[in-house]
C-alpha cells in the first residue's frame, strides 16, 4: 500500500525536525510519501519515506516572484507532487487548465503526480460525482501518454470528506474507483478524506484502494501508527 501524508499548511521548522524524527520510527513496511510544506522540505530527513511536495508552479526558473518550480522541487529530491488539492482548487481558484500544466511540467522534470479529483457535497447530493471526476481527469490527463500515467496517482478526495470525519460507504468508494479505473486503468488509486485509525478496518476492504491520502492524520503519528498496523492485519 502506498501512504501519502499531506501536513498542509502546518509545523514550523523546530516541531518538523521533531516530526521527522517520530515518523523515522514508524514500523510499517507500505511505501510512505512525506508532503511537507516547502518550507520543511529542507529539514526533510529520512531513508525510507519519500518526499513530495504540496503543490508546484506551472512556471520554469524566471522572474515569478513567490514560485517555486520543477527544476527547485528536483533539486531537493523531490519524487512527488500533489496536485489540483481541493483546497488549491478552492482557495487559490486553480483551474484545470493550470493543473494540467503543472503535470506537463512535473513529468518534463520526472517528478510523479498526485493528481487529486473530487466533488463537493452539493455535486454530490446530486448525482454528479461521476462527471465532476471525469471531467478533472480529462483536463488533468488529456496530454499524457498511457505510459507516463504508470508513474501517476490518483486520489480521490470527496470534498466533503475532507477534515470532517465523514467518509462515503464502501459501496460508493469501490462505485467510484471502479469507474476511475475503467478510465485511467495505468494510474494507481489512492483515497483521501478523513481516513483514519478507526475507519480504516472498513475501507481496507476496497479492493480497488492502492493507498491513502492523510491530511489530519499525517501530524498524529501515534495513531498513524494504528493505522499502519491495522492496514498490515
Ligand atoms: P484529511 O485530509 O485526512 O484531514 O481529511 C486529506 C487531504 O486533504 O488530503
Amino acid at each position: 500500500m502506498i501512504v501519502a501524508l499531506n501536513n498542509k499548511c502546518n509545523l514550523g521548522k523546530e516541531e518538523f525536525k521533531e516530526y521527522m524524527d517520530r515518523l523515522n520510527l514508524l514500523d510499517t513496511t507500505d511505501e510512505m510519501i512525506l508532503c511537507p510544506s516547502f518550507i520543511n522540505i529542507p529539514y526533510y530527513n529520512s531513508s525510507k519515506i519519500k518526499l513530495g511536495a504540496q503543490n508546484v508552479s506551472n512556471t520554469p526558473n524566471g522572474a515569478y516572484t513567490g514560485e517555486i518550480s520543477c527544476e527547485q522541487l528536483k533539486s531537493y529530491g523531490v519524487e512527488y507532487c500533489i496536485i489540483g488539492h481541493s483546497e488549491r482548487r478552492g482557495y487559490q481558484k486553480e483551474t484545470n487548465e493550470d493543473i494540467s500544466l503543472k503535470i506537463q511540467r512535473l513529468i518534463e522534470n520526472g517528478i510523479k503526480p498526485i493528481l487529486c479529483i473530487g466533488e463537493s457535497k452539493e455535486e454530490y447530493e446530486t448525482g454528479q460525482t461521476l462527471s465532476i471526476l471525469t471531467t478533472e481527469i480529462n483536463a488533468a490527463l488529456e496530454n499524457v501518454s498511457s505510459d507516463i500515467k504508470k508513474d501517476i496517482l490518483i486520489a480521490y478526495e470527496p470534498i466533503w470528506s475532507i477534515g470532517t470525519g465523514i467518509i462515503p460507504t464502501n459501496e460508493e468508494i469501490e462505485r467510484i474507483l471502479t469507474e476511475i479505473n475503467r478510465m485511467v486503468p495505468e494510474c494507481k488509486l489512492l483515497y483521501g478524506g478523513s481516513a483514519n485509525e478507526s475507519n480504516i478496518d472498513t475501507l481496507k476492504k476496497c479492493p480497488h484502494i492502492n493507498g491513502y491520502l492523510l491530511g489530519g492524520l499525517s501530524l498524529k503519528t501515534d495513531k498513524l501508527q494504528i493505522f499502519l498496523d491495522k492496514l498490515k492485519w
